[in-house]
Formats: C-alpha cells, sequence, structure tokens
C-alpha cells in the first residue's frame, strides 16, 4: 500500500516539473476521489489534437479533436459513479474541458481564467467527478472556446440513472449537430465567392458527418426509440421526424413527464439539448432539419427499420410548424422553483449589441454585445449567498437570438416577457429571441464562480459572458498570465 501511494506521489512530482517548460499551470481541483455507495470508477483518456476530419468522401476538414475523431468518444457513466478524465494536450496552444450542463464542484468546471489555467501544451491534467443528474449533456473546450469548439473540440456525455427505470429504450442514440466554418477544408476549398461566405457555415454535419456519409438510426419496427439531440455548433437548428410524432422526454438533460406527441419541428439552440421518444415504424423514416440555410438541407438521418431501405424525401418541407418550448405542457420531474418561491436576489441582464470599431479592425464594428452597458471581462458579477433563490430577467434588446447558458446550476424558466411559461422544464441553456425578455430561476446550491454567457460563442468572445460568484468564495484562478488563459 505505502509504496504504491509513494510511487504515486514521485509519478506526481515527475509530470508537474517534467520538460522543464517552467511552474506549473493550475489545473483542475477538488477532484472527488470515491464513487458514492453502489458506483464504480470509470477513467476516460482524452488526447486533444489536431486531425483530419471526413466530413462525407471528398470532403476532409482540419479540425481540432479528442482522440483523432469528431464528436470526441462518449463518455458515458451512471449516477454515483467516480468519472476520471484524463486530458492530455497535444495541441499548440492550450486547452480544457468543460462539462456542459453538469454540476460539479467549481474547480472541476474546466474554465481557464476562472477554475483553473489553461493546460499548456504537451500537459496533462485529470479531472474526477461524480455525477448526481442523469441525463444527456456534452463537454467542451473551455479555452478560447469559440475557436476550439468551432474546429471540433466537443463530445457527448451520457448519465443513466444509477438503478435502470422501468421503460428502458430497446435504441438509445446520441445526435450531435454541428456547423463547420469556410476554410477548414482540407481538399477542393470552395473559393470564398464573396467576403460574406467566409464568415457564414458552409457544412452541417451530425455526429461528424454529413449527406450520404450520416450513419442511420437502425430500428426494428415497434421499438422504442430514445434519440439525445445535442447542438455543439452556434447556429439553432429545428428539428423534425418526417411523418411522425414524437415526445418530448428532457430539455437539457433534465426529465420531464407528460409531454403530449408533437409533429412540430423542435428548435434545439446553441448549447441545447432534446431528448424525444418514439415507437419504430415499419417503413423508413427521415430526421431533417427545417433550418432555411443551403447546407441545412444536407443534415438528413435515415431511420432505417430492419429489412428496408431509405427512399429519398421530397426536397420541400410540408408544412411544419415550429414548437414553442417554453409552452410545451411537459412538468419537470426534479422541479428546481418550487410552487410559491419568492427570489431573494433578483438581476437584470439587458443585453445589447455594438459599439465602436476598433481602429485597426473596422469590420469589427457590432460584433461587441454587452450586459448591462459592459462587456466581459468589464461585466459586472452577480453576487449570490449559498442557499438564495436567485432570479435572473435576461432582457434582450439586440437584434439576433441569444442562448444563454449557466454553469454549476440548473434553473428553471419562469416567464417570458412579464407572463408565466406553461412548460415546467429545467434547463441549463435558454434562447432569448430579439426584443424579449426571459426570466429564470436557480438555486445557490453550489459554491464558486460561474460563467453565464451566450453559447454562440463567437457572441462571448464579444464580450457577453459575466460570472455569479458567491459570496465569501475565493476564485480560482485568473484570466491571461503565463498561460493565457482565455475562456472565450
Ligand atoms: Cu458549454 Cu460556458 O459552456
Ligand atoms: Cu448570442
Amino acid at each position: 500500500m505505502r509504496a504504491g501511494i509513494l510511487f504515486f506521489a514521485l509519478a506526481l512530482a515527475a509530470s508537474s516539473c517534467g520538460a522543464g517548460t517552467g511552474p506549473s499551470a493550475l489545473g483542475p481541483t477538488q477532484q472527488a476521489t470515491a464513487p458514492d455507495p453502489g458506483g464504480v470508477i470509470r477513467d476516460f483518456d482524452l488526447t486533444a489534437r489536431p486531425a483530419t476530419i471526413e466530413l462525407r468522401p471528398g470532403l476532409a476538414v482540419n479540425a481540432w479533436t479528442y482522440n483523432g475523431t469528431v464528436p470526441g468518444p462518449l463518455i458515458r457513466a451512471r449516477v454515483g459513479d467516480l468519472v476520471r478524465v484524463h486530458l492530455n494536450n497535444q495541441l499548440p496552444e492550450g486547452t480544457t474541458i468543460h462539462w456542459h450542463g453538469l454540476a460539479v464542484p467549481n474547480g472541476e468546471d474546466g474554465v481557464a481564467g476562472v477554475t483553473q489555467d489553461a493546460v499548456p501544451p504537451g500537459r496533462s491534467v485529470t479531472y474526477a467527478f461524480v455525477p448526481q443528474v442523469a441525463g444527456t449533456y456534452w463537454y467542451h473546450s473551455h479555452q478560447r472556446g469559440a475557436k476550439q469548439v468551432d474546429r471540433g473540440l466537443y463530445g457527448s456525455l451520457v448519465i443513466d440513472p444509477a438503478t435502470e427505470p422501468h421503460a428502458v429504450p430497446d435504441v438509445d442514440q446520441t445526435l450531435v449537430y454541428d456547423e463547420w466554418p469556410w476554410g477548414l477544408e482540407k481538399t477542393n476549398p470552395p473559393p470564398p465567392s464573396d467576403p460574406i461566405a467566409m464568415t457564414t457555415y458552409v457544412t452541417y454535419s451530425v455526429n461528424g458527418k454529413t449527406g450520404g456519409a450520416i450513419e442511420p438510426v437502425k430500428v426494428s419496427p415497434g421499438q422504442l426509440v430514445r434519440l439525445r439531440l445535442v447542438n455543439v455548433g452556434y447556429v439553432t437548428h429545428y428539428v423534425y421526424l418526417d411523418g411522425q410524432s414524437v415526445t418530448l422526454t428532457a430539455f437539457d438533460g433534465h426529465s420531464v413527464s407528460g409531454g403530449p406527441p408533437t409533429d412540430a419541428a423542435l428548435p434545439l439552440g446553441a448549447g441545447e439539448r432534446i431528448d424525444l421518444q418514439f415507437v419504430a415504424p415499419r417503413a423508413p423514416l427521415w430526421l431533417r432539419l427545417l433550418d432555411a440555410a443551403p447546407p441545412a438541407a444536407d443534415v438528413r438521418v435515415p431511420i432505417v427499420p430492419s429489412g428496408t431501405n431509405p427512399v429519398p424525401p421530397p426536397a420541400n418541407h410540408r408544412n411544419i410548424a415550429v414548437l414553442d418550448l417554453l409552452s410545451y405542457s411537459a412538468r419537470a420531474v426534479d422541479r428546481v422553483w418550487p410552487v410559491g418561491t419568492v427570489p431573494n436576489r433578483t438581476y437584470t441582464l439587458t443585453i445589447t449589441k455594438g459599439g465602436l470599431p476598433m481602429p485597426d479592425m473596422p469590420e469589427m464594428a457590432g460584433m461587441t454585445y454587452q450586459i448591462n452597458g459592459k462587456s466581459f471581462p468589464d461585466t459586472d458579477t452577480l453576487v449570490v449567498t449559498q442557499g438564495d433563490y436567485v432570479e435572473i430577467n435576461f432582457v434582450n434588446l439586440s437584434d439576433m437570438e441569444h442562448a444563454m447558458h449557466l454553469h454549476g446550476h440548473v434553473f428553471q424558466v419562469l416567464s417570458r416577457n412579464g407572463e408565466a411559461v406553461s412548460g415546467i422544464i429545467d434547463k441549463d441553456t435558454v434562447v432569448v429571441p430579439p426584443q424579449t425578455s426571459i426570466s429564470i430561476g436557480f438555486h445557490a446550491d453550489n459554491p464558486g464562480w460561474w460563467m453565464i454567457h451566450c453559447h454562440e460563442l463567437y457572441h462571448a468572445e464579444g464580450g457577453l459572458m459575466t460570472l455569479v460568484r458567491y459570496e465569501g468564495v475565493t476564485r480560482l484562478a485568473t484570466l491571461g498570465g503565463q498561460w493565457s488563459s482565455t475562456p472565450d
């Protein structure tokens, strides 16, 4: 025993002062050391490195990946397990990993410049936490996040209940939606016909594939199918199963019950997740995107019953409505805002767009965003005390939607434009449309310094970020410094 511990200590010392690259950066802190009773230890190795990814035959991109794949490997565990993720950074710059939607201890949250330093190239760190809420989550870089996530540094994270619930689906599959910017193509890059083309997304993908390369979901007629939709991109997608209705069973990982079947398109904003279920049909179906942008036409997932072959769907969409998520009449299984709760802290975050162009970058005009008149890192932090019930009212005065995400907590959507919403749903990300206000409520039960930002990560980079901090809690890391820690 003793020898084992000594060996471990020596190995740690060797790795933190090896390679002669100067003092060690602050990595994750507050690691869990044991699973809950009944749980097991699950280890995952993630090497962040550049790789060529083939989105379809003839279209390869220069991506940044975990273990050479996009999405990175699925991390799957049960509530109460000890999840240990060993990150090795083989990128040419610093990186981190953030566990989107999971309420981990602050020191494990993976935000460069807030909870840890960026992990320098060539170094390794270990994140260790015990997930407590089953659901669909995802992980991604939170160092220079806008660019690193855009290049492919993401993967899905699924937490199963500690014990099986009654109705386990026969098919359970994660579908990760993303968009690829012009300019990453390895072969035959299309010429930038106009400057706008260079700033828009030319290819959309699901599970790292597009067009005919998308893997079908294989089913047998009559099976219960669960699909976990994850949007890791920066564009809202509108997903629908063409020809059959579905039941929504979770929003951002948090289970709901009692929701009616719907055949509307499901809006899936940046960072959001929706779990849906349906009974497998006898004939093939397509899961399509209603989005108007042309690359969306290439993102169709075939749902293929055994012994059948899909026939391409009509090019045009039937007349499909878009679901209003906030009035989907479902009830969160564990509501975070008990009936009748009166907030003891209320903050209003007014979001605007604009600001002066920088002298040497006039094209940046309008690319800055403010919260109450200030851009990150100059934004005001929201101070809370442990135990508070906190209401945040987002008032979007800009001309575009913003997918506002809170770290470390689950919130309930309370109202829209001052009127209580009819769905009782728990989330970690909520899309606030232009000229609209949405208020959310959360219980301050996880001390630390937590980011709150738009998940269109270029908006975050443009300043649409701030922090919730608990009174009396020390911030773990600072921006910049030797490791250039930059969360956005
Ligand atoms: Cu998914 Cu602050 O991020
Ligand atoms: Cu935004």
